[in-house]
């Protein structure tokens, strides 16, 4: 929903009828994790990377420390991609798993980052860091004013309800960090993204006019979210859309659902070193995503290769 006085609205239903969509605007890139084809994901060596491959967003995907500072990790739990074990070998929880909220900020950013895969960049080898939310913005932010350019963020709140249960509200925490640093109204260069829709919810009852998207994965629990009236319902809170590839995979008419109720549709994730049987390679898929369902973002590991595929078809 876009939170709009009637005016914004009607000039819009014009826009609408005379562009053929609300979203038929230019494709955007959505740099993954940053480049996290290429670099450790959730570094600023991979959001820098990313920022240079011609991204028009960056991603960051963020957790809660203890003393209640965003950092940028994929995960609640910090083993996945750091070397928390070695460091801290006795602060796992029962269950084995090293939990970011566990840990200060001062002891987070004593960690080494790793490649979640692979073993290009070995943990102390090459030394990255577990950024905060506000590091990447500030280098982001720092690139736009050096280049001139206006790249935008694209953070996701993970493990909503875990960090609620926590004692902290994730949504107000984000709207104070965000408003800091300038991003505020429905015209802001940033995407707020959540799995959880009662997050989403919460930062409309707190009066947010950001963007908000909502992810939307094959969980049977997201069922009604799939479907053309739960994507209607959905439009009465979010400006957009991030599915899983498959599910426009299996049912194409999600995109025009969306479509119709004033959804964008950011697809996640497209990677070119796991491109699917049926394409013969990644520019197959990005041009099934972008030409053939029309989408209207993706998520890649690889921007470059996104961007690449856009500024191709722009020529005649
Ligand atoms: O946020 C879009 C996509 O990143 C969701 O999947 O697990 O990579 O955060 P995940
Ligand atoms: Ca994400």
């Amino acid at each position: 929903m876009l939170h709009l006085n009637t005016l914004s609205r009607l000039l819009i239903a014009c826009a609408v009828i005379v562009t053929g969509g609300l979203w038929a605007t230019e494709p955007i890139v959505i740099a993954h994790r940053g480049a996290s084809g290429y670099l450790p994901e959730h570094t600023l060596e991979a959001y820098a990377l990313a920022y240079g491959m011609g991204a028009d967003y960056i991603e960051q995907d963020l957790v809660l420390t203890k003393d209640g500072r965003f950092v940028a990790l994929h995960d609640i739990h910090l083993e996945g991609t750091t070397d928390v074990e070695t460091a801290f070998p006795d602060r796992k929880r029962e269950d084995g798993r090293w939990y970011a909220v566990d840990f200060t900020l001062a002891e987070i950013k004593t960690l080494s980052v790793h490649e979640r895969l692979g073993n290009r960049f070995p943990a102390g080898k090459a030394q990255f860091e577990v950024p905060t939310f506000e590091e990447a913005i500030e280098l982001i932010q720092g690139l736009n004013k050096t280049l001139g350019r206006n790249v935008g963020i694209y953070p996701e709140l993970k493990g909503v309800a875990f960090h609620r249960k926590a004692g902290f509200d994730v949504e107000a925490k984000v709207l104070e960090v965000l408003t800091r640093y300038g991003y505020t109204g429905a015209d802001a260069r940033v995407f707020v993204q959540c799995f959880e829709f009662d997050a989403l919810e919460r930062l409309r009852a707190l009066k947010t006019e950001l963007p908000l998207i909502l992810l939307i994965s094959n969980d049977k629990r997201q069922a009604g979210q799939r479907t053309e009236e739960g994507l209607a319902s959905v439009a009465k809170i979010a400006d957009g859309v991030g599915p899983s590839k498959s599910i426009i995979e299996k049912n194409p008419a999600f995109v025009s659902w969306a479509h119709d109720a004033g959804l964008a549709v950011h697809p996640y994730t497209i990677r070119t070193d796991d491109v699917p049987k049926k394409y013969t390679d990644s520019d197959g898929e990005l041009a099934a995503f972008y030409t053939q369902y029309g989408v209207d973002g993706v998520f890649t590991d690889f921007p470059d290769r996104a961007r690449a595929f856009l500024d191709g078809m722009k020529r005649p």
